[in-house]
This record gives C-alpha cells, structure tokens and sequence, in this order.
C-alpha cells in the first residue's frame, strides 16, 4: 500500500531554505548548458533580455529547460506536488463540473500543461462511472518529456481509454467543450516591471559571470499596460500579457462550452497591494520555495502569480460569460468532494489517506485558500457545480 505522501508544501507557499540537497553530477552539467545558453542569448540580444525571455528559456528550451528537460518536477521525489498529484479526489470533484459543460455545449475536454497525466485519468475515470465520457480527451502540452510521462500514466490507469485521448501540438481552430488548466497560468512567462517616480523601468537579465537583474525602460506597450495598474511610488510586480493572450486565444476559439483555470493569485487590486511591492515570482527547488529565479536555472521550477482579473478581462473581452470565481475549497467542497469522501470505507486505509489529502486541499493555510478557480464560458448557463456558493466574482 502506497504510503500517503509526506507534507510537502504545495508549490505556492514559503519554506526556510535549509540543507539544500545538492545536484547530481548530470543535473549540474544540464545546469551548466542551461548556463551556458542564457550567455549566448543575451550576449546576441546586446547584453539584455527580458525576464519574460529568461524564464521561456529556463523552462522550456527544447531538451534542456525545467519542463523541457529530464528533470523529475511532481512529487515526493520531485521538487513540488499539485493538486492531482495529492489524491484523484482531486480529479474526481472536477468530474462534476465537466459533466455540467459536456451536457450543455456537446464537446470535448481540452486539458493544458497535463503534468504527470493524473487529473486526466482520475477524470476520465469518473466521467466513464457516470457514463459521461467525451469522445475526445485532447492534451496541449508544450513538453515532450511530459506527454510521454502522461502517456505512460494513461497507459497504466486507463488503458481501456487511451483511445480516446489524443496530444495536440497546437491550440484547435474551434473549441467545443470544457479547456481545463490547473496550475497553467502561474508557469507562463511574465514581464518584470519596476515602477519609478519617473518612467517605468523593465527588469531583465543581463551577465555578469551569471545571470543578473538589470533595468532598462519599458517598451511602450509595457508602458501603457503598467499605467493600467493600481500601483504607486517605486513598486516591483510582473505583468503576463502572454497568460492574456492565451486566455483570450482559447476565448476566441470557444464556440460553446468553458475554461476552468486552478491556480494560485489574487485579483487585481490585491495583486497590486501596497505590501506586495516585491512582486510574486518564486523558484521551487527540492520542495522549497526560494525568491531567487537565478537559483540553479533548469532545475528548478519557476513560478509567478496569477492576476485573476486581467484573465476574466481577456476572456469577456472575447465575449465569455464570467461564470464563477472562487477559492479552490468553495470549488471543491461545491462541487462534490466530500460527498466522494462519504463513499468510502471509513477509516479504511484509503479513507485515511484522502482524509490527509483533503485537508492540504481545502485548509486556508494549505491550498484552500491560497488557490482560486476561475470559470469562464459561451452558451453554459451560470450555476456550474462550483460555484454555486462562495461567489467571488465582485472582488476581480
Ligand atoms: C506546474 S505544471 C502543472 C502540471 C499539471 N497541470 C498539474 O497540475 O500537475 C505547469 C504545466 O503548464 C504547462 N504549460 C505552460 N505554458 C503552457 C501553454 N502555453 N500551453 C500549454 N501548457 C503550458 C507546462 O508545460 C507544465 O506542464
């Protein structure tokens, strides 16, 4: 019987940084290629490139980057857990908001960023106990590591319905169904932005033996996306116009159906409080959360918060319905996990276990709180299971 994981902290919150486990020898030689394209590239950009850049390449250069590369990432053995990873309770409870959007668009399930593979099968699982299966579960994950390890963990928990899952390498023209994205948003690059008594400064990367910060000011579409905010005196925060853009793209192309973002952040107006002038990126290494993004490039995660209402912006903007904002314990509760729990053999083993994994998600000083979950949608009626209570959406 699997033990139930130990306690690590779920990939938002802070840690002492102590006895930091060192890097095997071909983790440091990934990390020194890692190193060594971060000079090139800014060697032939003139000495500068934007965090946004930095954090693309750390995580995502092909064969090399955080994602992109060998680096273990989920679990006990890995350098952070999500919520999947914690117990298929997880999955199961979005079982039933995925039911409620299959029902009234006729679509599929379009899962972003799909990690080790787990929401997918613990869904997929679900849905098949309550004869609700979409024809097609699609994937777009930018790793190719990763989509052979979600491959695997299908291969293993559902093989009867691997069929039906299908990785794409590209966002569909016309989406039709439920876009599903937990823990997506925060791992999209974002801008650094130093706001001054004068003009707004960019914080990028420059060398200096490794990378450092260096400020130059901000382009002009930054600029103007920074005299948006709520944000005054000399204040450092990020802005993600690419999370936006994704946001928006998917709003584009849904033609019925809902997205359903799972992340950690805050709307706008906290996003940008006064006490939060240091911004919000985070390096987890190891189960420890470091607030230094040049820690040990390629190995390890890099993070930012998400702004909740730049996304329900850019998907109304596209013409979606706000259909739900709220805390990742409302959600949850809402939308059937204790009921799942009642399921069970009490104080059986597996009981035991769930009950552990409950608490981390919904306890306010685990990921109840911290976590929110945003639904936006064309043509599905408000009401979702979800967010039925605890409603939000006043506070973006
Ligand atoms: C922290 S992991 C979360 C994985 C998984 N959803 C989970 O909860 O365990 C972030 C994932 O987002 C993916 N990702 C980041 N940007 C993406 C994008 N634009 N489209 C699709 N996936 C993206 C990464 O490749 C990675 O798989």
């Amino acid at each position: 019987m699997p033990a139930p994981y130990p306690a690590p902290p779920p990939r938002s919150a802070g840690r002492p940084v102590i006895d930091l486990p060192e890097p095997d020898a071909e983790a440091k030689a990934r990390c020194a290629q890692v190193l060594e394209l971060l000079r090139r590239d800014i060697e032939e950009a003139g000495g500068w490139i934007s965090f946004a850049r930095y954090m693309d390449r750390v995580l995502y250069a092909p064969g090399l980057g955080y994602y992109t590369g060998g680096a273990r990432k989920f679990g006990p053995a890995g350098d952070f857990v999500t919520a999947p990873e914690l117990s298929p309770l997880f999955g199961r409870s979005l079982a039933s908001t995925a039911r409620a959007v299959l029902d009234q668009s006729r679509g599929d399930i379009l899962e972003l960023g799909a990690g080790s593979g787990r929401l997918a099968a613990d869904l997929l699982l679900e849905l098949e106990r309550h004869g609700a299966l979409p024809e097609h579960y699609c994937i777009l994950e930018l790793s190719g590591e990763l989509r052979q390890r979600q491959a695997e963990t299908l291969a293993e928990a559902v093989p009867h319905l691997l069929p039906r899952v299908t990785w794409l390498d590209a966002l569909p023209e016309r989406i039709r169904g439920l876009v599903l994205g937990n823990e997506v948003l925060d791992a999209v690059p974002p801008h650094v932005l130093h706001w001054t008594e004068s003009v707004p400064m960019e914080r990028g990367v420059a060398w200096s033996g490794g990378p450092v910060w260096a400020e130059r000011p901000a382009s002009p579409e930054l600029s103007a996306l920074a005299a948006t905010l709520p944000v005054e005196g000399d204040y450092v925060s990020e802005v993600n116009p690419a999370a936006t853009a994704l946001v928006a793209s998917l709003a584009e192309r849904l033609e019925a159906g809902a997205l359903l973002f799972i992340d950690y952040g805050y709307p706008m107006a906290e996003y940008y409080h006064p006490q939060r002038c240091t911004g919000t990126l985070m390096a987890h290494y190891r189960h420890r959360s470091l607030d230094d993004p040049f820690f040990l490039p390629g190995l390890a995660d890099l993070t930012a918060h998400v702004d909740f209402s730049a996304v329900a912006r850019a998907g109304e903007e596209a013409g979606l319905d706000l259909l739900g904002y709220t805390s990742q314990a409302h959600f949850l509760t809402d939308a059937g996990l204790l009921d799942l729990m009642l399921e069970m053999t009490p104080m059986s083993p597996e009981y035991l276990r769930a009950a552990v994994a409950v608490q981390r998600l919904l306890q306010p000083s685990e990921m109840g709180e911290l976590f929110k979950v945003i639904g936006l949608g064309r043509g599905v009626e408000e009401g979702l299971p979800g967010f039925r209570r605890g409603d939000r959406r006043g506070a973006l």
